[in-house]
């Protein structure tokens, strides 16, 4: 290490969140965070809707500490200190010349960092910022000790920080494979195509509520497993198969299929929560509102125009086959949410006035 010890490294990382298209609900493993079944998700545009993480290490600081938007947040929790841990038993050698900086390996068991994070979007709202966080977290980790693992071993330990994180360290179409060992080494991120493949694909997000959801992604999947009939013959029954047909619609670029397995998952998810006792809401009537117009247009021209999907929260996700199609889309929400009106708009503008982001 150098000698002064008024040093500090600062590593910057940008990460995008990711939304399922066959949704991860339910672990097998709630330590290591295994899932009960696959998943496969897009990863969004970096521009719109993304976690901006900065890490620092010096030799003056007495404790890990982190910071999310602005506010100092507790470590203690397993899945912050599972990721660290992982990080740090693979960090290497750091040198710095410029900066008279030189961080030997075993130095990194007594250094500690201080981490900062924001989320350019609402968190903890059923927009995944888990899995942007999460994600950015280990990325920024790892590039601040310079390990050396690929994104793919990174997933892997992003996985234990959030599921859903081990997606977002790949852009494009990216499968979570849940594997079969039990340390979960088999259990990691794939991507299944960039996103160049289908970059027809317009992605607008109607944030319906910006506020924090009551049920956390974590507990809600947890009392799903204890409860869920359903979620047990969906991981088994229905899972498999529609990841095989997810693969083969992207592949083909087959919007039609595409379209009807993510509603159809979508659907079932939230099924799954209702099956669940006590049952979870996650949407709401301005959620289902958005489902109706989008089943009824989709309906009235014959061919699909959008998908939707919906996470752990209200907001909608919604997927639109090209340009032409974003474009009605857009018009239609604003025709029948107009912004700033009153009564039925009141769930829809609840908490937030952006309403609508344009991630295409
Ligand atoms: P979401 O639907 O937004 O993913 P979750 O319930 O899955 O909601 O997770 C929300 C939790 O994820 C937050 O309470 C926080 O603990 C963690 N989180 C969110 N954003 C970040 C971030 N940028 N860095 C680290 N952790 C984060
Ligand atoms: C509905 O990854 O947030 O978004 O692993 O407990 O952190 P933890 O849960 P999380 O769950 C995501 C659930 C989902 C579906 C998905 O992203 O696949
Ligand atoms: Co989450």
């Amino acid at each position: 290490m150098a000698a002064d010890s008024s040093w500090v490294r600062i590593v910057t990382a940008q990460t995008p969140t990711n939304i399922a298209v066959i949704k991860y609900w339910g672990k097998r493993d709630e330590t290591l965070i295994l899932p009960v079944n696959d998943s496969i998700s897009i990863t969004l545009d970096p521009s719109h809707l993304c976690t901006t993480t900065t890490v620092a290490v010096s030799p003056s600081f007495d404790q890990d500490r982190m910071w999310l938007n602005g506010k100092e947040i507790s470590l203690s929790g397993g899945r912050y200190q599972n990721c660290l841990r992982e990080i740090r038993a693979r960090a290497c050698e750091v040198e710095d010349k410029e900066k008279g900086i030189k961080i030997a390996k075993k130095d990194w068991e007594k250094l500690h960092v201080h981490a900062a994070s924001y989320n350019n979007f609402p968190t903890a709202a059923g927009l995944a910022s888990s899995a942007a966080g999460f994600a950015c977290l280990v990325f920024a980790l790892a590039k601040l000790m310079n390990a050396k693992e690929s994104n793919s071993e990174l997933s892997a330990i992003a996985r234990q920080g959030s599921g859903s994180a081990c997606r977002s360290l790949f852009g494009g179409f990216v499968k979570w494979v849940m594997g079969k060992a039990e340390n979960g080494s088999d259990s990691l991120a794939v991507q299944l195509v960039d996103d160049k493949h289908w970059d027809d694909l317009v992605i607008i997000i109607a944030v319906v509520s910006s506020r924090q959801k009551e049920t956390s992604s974590t507990s809600g999947m947890r009392e799903s497993v204890e409860t869920s009939l359903l979620l047990h013959h969906r991981a088994k029954e229905i899972v498999p198969k529609r990841i095989m047909q997810m693969e083969e619609a992207i592949k083909d670029r087959n919007f039609e299929s595409f379209s009807q397995l993510t509603c159809a998952d979508s659907n079932q998810f939230h099924a799954v929560c209702l099956d669940t006792c006590p049952p979870i809401f996650y949407m709401n009537d301005t959620s289902h509102r958005i489902i109706s117009l989008v089943e009824k247009w989709n309906r009235a021209e014959g061919t699909p125009q959008v998908a939707y999907t919906f996470d752990a929260g209200p907001n909608a996700v919604l997927i639109a086959r090209n340009r032409k199609a974003a474009t009605q889309l857009l018009k239609k929400l604003l025709f029948y949410f107009p912004p700033n009106s009153d009564a039925d708009l009141d769930s829809f503008v609840l908490g937030d006035k952006s309403l609508i982001k344009d991630a295409g």
